[in-house]
């Protein structure tokens, strides 16, 4: 049953289709709302009235309703917005069909309107900026396909080309593809260069065919890839530097720069030595490959290179990797750094202190690593030796001696050389070396005085040391040894070796016996000492020695003298006066000085008032007159005594007869004689003779004092006289020796032309005169008369005494006063 209705239904359907024609209309799309489509009621035959009577619509059956029928007009009108893309998309054509009904009868009427397109989309492009990248070595002619536009309109409205904004890279081209769709391409007319133009910005417009036309746009932004097309360059063809040697390790020499005008790792930039770089340089100079800087790695020196040329090489990071070349000379500049070097060649350590001026020490030389006035070197000695520079040639000099050496000044020197050169500021270097003198004997040995004098006392035993003498050699070792020697003279034709020897190592002088003072009053020594050197020097030194008397003598008795001792038988007439002579007692003493300085006395006398004894004359001369009641015979006793401690004494006796009117046999010295002259020749020849008995040579200096006394006398009245002036006194070349306060205490008067021998003689005219108390001297005849005089000088305590060209100032006086003080 079911199926019959809808079979039914279909028939009426198709009756009705059969009973209606088709009604086509048409519109363009986006027409407004309320817009005419058609008049369907007069298409379909209906009235108005049928029309609002029939319910005339249109179906809604479907959708969104774009038309519905205007009843009070009979129109078809537009009932909302019709697109035609979104009804019909790309299709060509769009039909919309719509079902009109009318009730009553009821007829379904088919229309169809169809939507006509209108231009009313422009192209559009999905992506409103295109980035492409194009490597810069893409060749020219190639196409890049580009995003194509949209356009929803149809026909003429649709997308018809493309263009692109002028420029000269790049063109575009319309590719059409199957179905239609144009496609645009871009085309590269010209080869690219990143390094002139890195981004190219082009503007691809889409162009529709309505009218009026709509167009689209696209940025497009062309990066032009960067391709390794440059090498790097350095920015200078080649480096010359100077660089001074004395710069520190680490110092920067040059910073190198080079260039690349890629981008990227094609344009970083590495620095490196050039491949063949030795390793010589390699271990100098450090480069750092990332900034360029060439630094030190070590010290320069000049004087070991002083250039360097080295090949640069700068490379950048693209692949393939690009390199620039260059190269670096490096000059470098001399610093005085070197210090001068002083090399002694074959130098002697020492040298013989008699070597002559001039003498060669030793070879220097001088060096010095710099050039030019750095290695410029002069060498000198410092300080005050004896040593000199000898430039023999360049840098070469002979150290010689510039004066004598004397090894007992210096025993060695310390030579120092300074050796400077001529950079600025200078360097120095100093060099010693000690250089020793080596001794010559050439010292003989000094004596530590200049004359030894000894005193001696006489009687001394034997074997004891009579002084002893030194001498000091400035030599060394062997030349310095001393030896003492004693040299070989004569003392009273004696040699000497039989009076003392000598220690030869210590200088010690002994004596082999004793001396008696009366028989050898003084002697000198000649001792030497000599050295050990070869040849041997020596020196030689007096000694004197001066035997010191003791009163060993007693005093003798040569006046009056007979056969049974001193006894003298003397005549004197009753008549005689106070103060007659009677005799005259006359002793001598061995000793000297002191111990020979007598005086007389009365020890024993018959009668003591009738005579006396002069202490000093030993006169024997009356107290008074002599008187009848005097004894005839009268006997004295003198006592002469010496002044040596212990003294020593002697007596005389001396027997007197008072006799009546005899001849006086005595001549009284007082009573003025005519001849003076002859009669004290007389005595004193008479004294001659007694003494003679005493020495053969004393006879000899009596007789020559007699011929000078009578030589005098012709000129003064009176011989050896007390009271000369001084004047007589020099011009006789008298000569007065005196010792006051030492040991000797006497005065020795000598006569310059005296022979004789040492035998002192108290006062030769001492029995004439009271003024005679004279020891006369001559200490030895081989003893010069100047020696002794210093030996005195130098032994005298006070200056009191002068002696000048060996004649005696003082007045006479001043000796003979203390002599007479007994
Ligand atoms: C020298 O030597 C002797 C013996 O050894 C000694 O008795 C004497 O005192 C010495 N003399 C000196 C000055 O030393
Ligand atoms: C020392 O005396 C001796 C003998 O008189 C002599 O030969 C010698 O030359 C003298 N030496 C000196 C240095 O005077």
């Amino acid at each position: 049953m079911f199926e019959l209705e809808r079979i039914c239904l279909l028939c009426i359907f198709l009756s009705w289709n059969l009973v209606s024609g088709q009604i086509r209309y048409t519109i363009p799309e986006e027409s407004a709302m309320g817009s005419v489509v058609g008049n369907i009621g007069k298409d379909l035959g209906l009235t108005l009235a049928e029309i609002s009577n029939r319910n005339l619509r249109v179906s809604a059956e479907a959708g969104k309703q774009y038309f519905r029928v205007d009843v009070g007009k009979g129109e078809l009108v537009v009932n909302d917005r019709i697109d035609r893309e979104e009804l019909c998309g790309e299709s060509a054509s769009c039909v919309l069909p719509i079902e009109v009904i009318a009730e009553a009868p009821l007829q379904l009427h088919r229309v169809v309107v169809e939507i006509q397109d209108i231009n009313d989309n422009a192209p559009n492009f999905e992506t409103k900026v295109f980035v492409l990248s194009i490597a810069e070595v893409t060749a020219s002619g190639t196409r890049f396909p580009l995003e194509s536009a949209q356009d929803p309109d149809v026909g003429s409205n649709a997308l018809r080309s493309y263009t692109l904004n002028s420029n000269e890279y790049f063109s575009v081209n319309t590719k059409i593809l199957k179905g239609g769709r144009k496609l645009p391409e871009l085309v590269m007319s010209k080869a690219l260069d990143r390094e002139k133009q890195e981004t190219h910005k082009l503007v691809l417009t889409a162009v529709d065919g309505g009218s009026p036309v709509r167009t689209g746009t696209v940025q497009i932004t062309v990066k032009v890839l960067d391709t390794n097309d440059n090498a790097p360059q350095f920015d200078k063809q080649s480096y010359d530097i100077s660089v001074l040697e004395n710069v520190t390790s680490g110092t920067v020499v040059i910073g190198l720069k080079a260039t690349d005008l890629d981008e990227g790792p094609n344009g970083e930039i590495q620095y490196f030595f050039g491949d063949q770089t030795p390793e010589t340089i390699l271990d100098i100079f450090n480069l750092n490959s990332e900034t360029g800087l060439m630094t030190l790695k070590r010290k320069l020196d000049y004087e070991s290179t002083s250039l360097y040329s080295i090949d640069l090489v700068a490379k950048d990071k693209g692949s393939p990797e690009m390199r620039g070349h260059s190269s670096i000379q490096i000059s470098v500049v001399d610093v005085n750094d070197n210090a001068p070097d002083i090399v002694l060649k074959s130098l002697s350590s020492s040298m013989p202190e008699n070597s002559p001026v001039g003498t060669v020490v030793g070879l220097i030389s001088a060096r010095d690593l710099d050039s030019s006035d750095n290695g410029k070197v002069s060498l000198r000695v410092l300080g005050d030796v004896p040593f000199t520079l000898k430039q023999s040639f360049e840098n070469h000099y002979e150290l010689v001696t510039s004066s004598l050496l004397d090894r007992e000044k210096h025993i060695e020197y310390k030579v120092e050389i300074s050796a400077t050169d001529s950079g600025s500021p200078p360097l120095t270097t100093q060099k010693s070396f000690v250089f020793s003198i080596q001794d010559v004997n050439d010292n003989p040995p000094a004596f530590t005085q200049p004359i030894y004098t000894v005193y001696l006392e006489e009687n001394s035993a034997a074997g004891k040391i009579v002084t002893s003498v030194s001498a000091v050699d400035p030599d060394t070792g062997e030349n310095a040894k001393v030896s003492y020697s004693i040299l070989d003279t004569k003392v009273n034709d004696v040699p000497i070796s039989s009076y003392v020897y000598i220690n030869s190592d210590n200088g010690s002088i002994y004596s082999m016996h004793s001396f008696d003072y009366e028989n050898l009053k003084a002697f000198h020594i000649q001792v030497q000492a000599s050295d050990n050197g070869r040849p041997s020097l020596s020196s030689n030194v007096t000694v004197h020695v001066f035997i010191v008397d003791q009163n060993d003598n007693a005093p003798t008795v040569i006046y009056p003298s007979g056969p049974m001792g001193s006894l003298s038988h003397q005549k004197i007439p009753r008549s005689a006066k106070s103060g007659h002579l009677v005799t005259k007692v006359t002793a001598v003493d061995a000793d000297s000085g002191h111990n020979a300085w007598m005086s007389y006395k009365l020890a024993e006398a018959t009668d003591e008032s009738l005579f006396s004894v002069n202490v000093y004359t030993g006169e024997v001369r009356t107290r008074r007159a002599v008187s009848e009641e005097d004894d005839s015979a009268q006997t004295l006793l003198v006592e002469i005594r010496d002044n040596g401690v212990p003294a020593q004494s002697a007596t005389a006796t001396v027997s007197i007869l008072l006799e009546d009117g005899i001849h006086e046999p005595v001549l009284d010295l007082r009573q003025k004689d005519p001849e003076p002259i002859r009669k004290n020749g007389r005595i004193a020849f008479y004294l001659i003779l007694s003494l003679a008995s005493v020495s053969v040579l004393s006879l000899v200096t009596c007789l020559i004092l007699v011929v000078k006394c009578a030589r005098s006398a012709r000129r003064s009245s009176t011989c050896c006289m007390g009271r000369m002036d001084s004047d007589d006194f020099r011009a006789r070349n008298l000569q007065l020796q005196l010792n006051t306060d030492g040991p000797i205490k006497y005065v020795e008067v000598l006569g310059g032309d005296m022979l004789s021998h040492s035998q002192s003689f108290r006062s030769c005219l001492s029995p004439l005169s009271e003024f005679s108390d004279f020891t006369l001297v001559k200490p030895s005849s081989t003893l010069d008369f100047k020696d002794m005089i210093s030996v005195l000088d130098a032994s005298l305590p006070d200056n009191a005494w002068t002696f000048e060209s060996q004649q005696v100032r003082q007045s006479y006086n001043n000796y003979t006063f203390p002599l007479t003080t007994v």
